[in-house]
């Protein structure tokens, strides 16, 4: 019986049946730095903790990224895009101010029957996903949710400025967040903000407030503007006291805590957060040494890495706790339920996977061109003539192939629309 009989008349819980994620090939080192802007090996480690970053090359894009780790995550999972229900990509650094990152990424996997929208809360941005991917499942209203934070930060830095683009980097990490009928999963999440704070970390230039102009490209408007002081003052306050929040919500100790995965701002924040909560600093996932600080993408990298170390293992209470600009802050509390770490999959079934988004290519351009046609060929709504009819019809029959596709839908979702007779007829006609 699928998980979605089994768990309707229980409690449900989300718990994360899979994970990927995906750094960009070329590597920029603190000595490659120090070649660009004033600045040295020595002052940047012993300031952040960052030697080195991902930054996306010519074709990396924050949608190629999450495409990579999104591929990777469904794979562990075991599930095909179709039966995802929604598709939520946590970004400061979107492909587009519209349309969505993750409606291209929903079009890329060809995730037919999923809703999908970007998320923005700064480096806090996957807590705040996976918390409404867990809200969305526990609710009923969803049963696979793709969350994926995914960033090209590379591109909104300013070259320039050794005061900001000696910490970023570029990556993605995602995770499928499943319903399950056990107890296990996200227990409690805390989320906050403090929009006083927005201007300590900010790009000021290419929105509403002050559109793409001469004058903002001048003042390098474009670009992250920080203060850093301010930043580290308050990323070292919230992050101990979002972690205590969220382990007395979710009823635990902090002793029972096993790992805490913190957003990889800076090692000495961390250190900070490890102090005041009295924990080993085992307990810490730090990688910040090579990745510098990937906003959104931080967390599930760091959580992917300390899975494929062992250092996750089934019943083990996570904490995941990030900060960010706006200012927000957030943090989950987790309870590992998949009972072994991911085999490596069959070589045949990563073919399987290969084909199916090959075929969700054409899917798209077949798409693009039916729309181009359809465009071109047809009358306008309402016309009188031939051209008139032919759109009234086609228009008839894209409605009925629209519903007839979700009746193909694996266990279609409370709210999918069954046919109805009157389509049936004009199917007929
Ligand atoms: N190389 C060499 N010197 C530098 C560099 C550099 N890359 N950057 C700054 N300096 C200099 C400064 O100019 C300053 O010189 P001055 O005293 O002559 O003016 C000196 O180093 C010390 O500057 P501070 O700002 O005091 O350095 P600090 O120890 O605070 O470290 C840092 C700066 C690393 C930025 C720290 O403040 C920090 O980590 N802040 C938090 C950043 C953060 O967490 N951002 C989160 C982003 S989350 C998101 O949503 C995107």
């Amino acid at each position: 019986m699928s998980d979605r009989r089994r768990v309707s008349r229980g409690p449900r819980y989300a718990q994360i049946t899979g994970w990927g994620m995906a750094v960009p090939e070329k590597v920029l080192t603190n000595d490659d730095l120090a070649r660009i802007v004033d600045t040295s090996d020595e002052w940047i480690v012993s300031h952040t903790g960052i030697q080195q970053r991902c930054i996306a090359g010519e074709r990396d894009t924050t949608l190629t990224l999450a495409v990579r780790a999104a591929q990777e995550a469904l794979l562990v999972a075991g599930i095909v895009p179709t039966q995802l229900d929604l598709v939520i990509v946590a970004t400061v650094t979107p492909e587009y101010l519209f349309p969505s990152t993750a409606s291209l990424l929903q079009d890329a996997l060809g995730a037919a029957h999923a809703g999908a929208f970007d998320l923005s809360a700064g480096c806090s941005g996957f807590i705040y996903a996976l918390s409404m991917a867990a809200d969305a499942i526990r609710s009923g209203s969803a049963e696979h949710v793709l969350v994926v934070g995914s960033e090209t930060l590379s591109r909104i830095v300013d070259w320039t400025d050794r005061n900001t683009c000696v910490l970023f980097g570029d990556g993605a990490g995602a995770v499928v967040v499943s319903v399950c009928a056990e107890r296990c999963g996200v227990m409690a999440s805390v989320l906050g903000s403090d929009g006083s704070g927005g201007e300590l970390l900010i790009v000021p230039g290419g929105g509403s407030r002050h559109p793409l102009s001469q004058q903002v490209l001048e003042r390098r408007d474009q670009y992250v503007k920080m203060n850093g002081r301010e930043v580290y003052r308050f990323a070292s306050t919230v992050m101990p006291r979002a972690t205590e929040a969220v382990v007395q919500k979710a009823g635990w100790q902090l002793q029972d805590v096993a790992l805490v995965i913190p957003h990889q701002a800076n090692d000495r924040i961390i250190a900070a957060a490890i102090k005041r909560l009295g924990l080993p600093a085992d307990r810490f996932v730090v990688n910040i040494a090579r990745y510098g600080n990937t906003s959104s993408a931080s967390i599930p990298i760091a959580l992917c890495e300390a899975i494929a170390e062992g250092r996750v293992n089934a019943g083990d209470r996570l904490v995941l706790v990030g900060f960010g600009a706006g200012l927000t802050w957030g943090a989950l509390a987790l309870e590992w339920g998949v009972p072994e770490p991911a085999r490596p999959r069959p070589l045949f079934l990563r073919w399987l996977a290969t084909f199916w988004y090959f075929l969700a290519g054409i899917r798209s351009a077949i798409r693009r061109t039916e729309r181009a046609l359809y465009d071109r060929t047809m009358g306008p709504e309402g016309a009188e003539g031939v051209r008139g009819k032919l759109r009234e019809r086609s228009d008839r029959l894209r409605a009925v192939i629209a519903r007839r596709l979700g009746r193909l839908r694996p266990e279609a979702g409370p709210t999918a629309e069954k046919p109805t007779a009157e389509d049936d007829d004009a199917a007929r006609q």
